[in-house]
């Protein structure tokens, strides 16, 4: 697992985060990184020697499974409890801890769900002494704990858990039935300080500078004195691994720049003014849009469009590429949640596809360097933006790689491109407007391949719609169409009629993913 380690490696405390249920050991990770204290996620199986060889300054258990006594329920290597590093289990970590250290963990009558307000017990202990009672916490369990390891005191309950939260700080042991990771957890921002403060000495040392700084040393190390390059797609991700990689290796960075005619509106431009102009980048900006549209004659099928789109970026960074033959790495955004969703648990020296730049073949033969492949998307955003880099870019909604291409139902023409360009640029241009564009996950215009009959002053007109689709979502994976104002929409759909030459009818996207997908196709 050291090899695995996906950040700055020993130049932070690190507080090892546990998975035991994916979506609670992320949410967990992060929590941690906000108290300033650096995260790493690892795998339930993770051994005691693998987790002695990281020397962390802390272990935290996540939420997981209904309940430790079902059939095949993850256990944590007993040894681990041996390091003296300090221990913190939530919900189902903290079962664990009872179950596996001589405490005992009985089934609930009914389980205990959501709100609950609890009490604190005696001095309320290491993480909750001082803190209100009773307070609000968050709980999400079937099974409680009935006794704590021996050894431990319990410090809180609440009406169905008489043991909400247990510890025994000499031996560096805790366990919150509660979920402090949660917003709905009145004070679990303080129990999780306490914990890494108190009981892991730990921090506060991940800041925005001290990240910069540990990232700038490792392209460095990387990359010595050699060349890199960096396809930017205007999107955040490529755009911070560029500043930070130029940060590090100033004009031995050179960033290409391939203009699809597929990008939104004044996006290339955008991106030749900040990186050429602003920071002196050197950007090398191919237009390729004829290539790309030339290729796309006569081609609906979506996969096949995608197919034709990725072989035309290829040839446009390859002919990008023979003007800096000697950049023997590539820069890429690649970002921690990629890392562990992919299951890569080393750095990988072979070119992996990375949708932000297109899809790059196997056999370009470059080193990667991963600048932000520690870090979350928040984290990126905030680098982004102590960097120095535009608003407009660090608070950008995420775009597909093959751009407008897959918001164009039917044949991709340059015409369609400028059709649906005008109507997406009006579309977020009046989110903008209405201050909802950080609250909107992806907000944009969609060019179905059909005409309808509209009238327009005397004259009876056959035009294209136009569909707006507007979504929140957290991770793309799930996401709901979003209640935008009446108001809002009334002036995107007023303006793209006015404005955008060809279209006659504007509707909205109310159908939620599943069943739908973000995109159209
Ligand atoms: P769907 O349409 O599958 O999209 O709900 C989920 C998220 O992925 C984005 N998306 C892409 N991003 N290359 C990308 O970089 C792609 O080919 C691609 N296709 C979809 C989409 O915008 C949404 O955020």
């Amino acid at each position: 697992m050291s090899e695995a380690a996906p950040g700055p490696g020993g130049a932070f405390d690190a507080v090892l985060v546990v998975d035991f249920g994916a979506q609670y050991a992320q949410l967990i990770a992060r929590r941690v990184r906000e108290c300033e204290v650096y995260s790493e996620i690892v795998p339930a199986a993770v051994t005691a020697a693998e987790v002695a060889a990281r020397r962390p300054a802390g272990v935290i258990l996540s939420g997981g499974p209904a309940s430790v006594h079902v059939e095949g329920a993850p256990t944590l290597d007993p040894a681990i409890y041996d390091l003296g590093v300090p221990i913190l289990g939530i919900c189902y970590g903290a079962q664990l801890i009872a179950e596996q250290l001589g405490g005992s963990v009985g089934p609930n009558e009914r389980g205990e769900y959501g709100r609950a307000e609890m009490t604190v017990a005696g001095d309320g202990g290491t993480l909750l002494a001082g803190l209100p009672s009773p307070q609000p916490v968050w709980m999400s369990h079937f099974d409680a704990i009935a006794e704590p390891p021996p050894g431990a005191t319990v410090t809180a309950a609440t009406e169905a858990s008489p043991v909400a939260a247990f510890e025994n700080p000499e031996r560096g042991l805790f366990g919150v039935q509660f979920h402090p990771e949660v917003e709905h957890t009145a004070h679990g921002h303080d129990v999780m300080e306490r914990f890494l403060r108190w009981a892991c000495r730990a921090g506060p040392s991940w800041s925005m500078h001290s990240i910069i700084d540990a990232a700038v040393t490792s392209v460095q190390n990387q990359v010595g004195d050699g060349r890199a390059i960096c396809g930017l797609s205007g999107g955040v991700d490529s755009a911070v691994a560029a500043a930070l990689a130029h940060k590090a290796i100033g004009a031995r960075l050179t960033c290409v720049l391939v203009d699809t005619g597929l990008l939104r509106e004044g996006e290339a431009d955008q991106v030749e003014e900040t990186f050429g102009r602003h920071f002196g980048v050197d950007l090398v900006r191919l237009d390729a849009a004829a290539e790309f549209f030339s290729a796309l004659e006569g081609v609906t099928e979506p996969e096949a469009k995608r197919k034709v789109v990725g072989e035309q970026f290829i040839r446009a960074f390859e002919r990008a590429r023979n003007r800096v033959p000697d950049a023997a790495f590539l820069v890429q955004g690649t970002l921690y949640p990629d890392v562990i969703e992919s299951g890569a648990t080393t750095h990988s020296s072979t070119i992996k596809s990375h949708h932000n730049v297109g899809g790059l073949p196997d056999d370009l033969d470059f080193e990667l360097v991963e600048p932000l492949r520690a870090l979350f998307k928040d984290e990126v955003r905030a680098v982004g933006a102590e960097l120095g880099l535009p608003d407009e870019i660090v608070h950008r909604q995420p775009f597909p790689g093959p751009g407008l291409a897959v918001r164009i139902i039917g044949e991709v023409t340059p015409e369609a491109a400028d059709t649906l360009r005008h109507a997406d640029a009006i579309v977020r241009s009046e989110l903008r407007a209405a201050g909802l564009e950080r609250e909107i996950w992806q907000s944009f215009a969609v060019l179905p391949d059909i005409r309808t009959v509209g009238v327009m002053g005397d004259e009876r007109t056959y035009g294209r719609p136009v569909v707006i689709r507007a979504v929140t979502s957290s991770d793309a994976m799930t996401a709901d169409w979003a209640r935008l104002p009446h108001d809002v929409l009334e002036a995107m759909s007023s303006r793209v009629i006015a404005e955008v030459p060809g279209v006659n009818r504007v509707a909205y996207d109310i159908t939620s993913k599943p069943p739908a997908t973000i995109e159209w196709e």
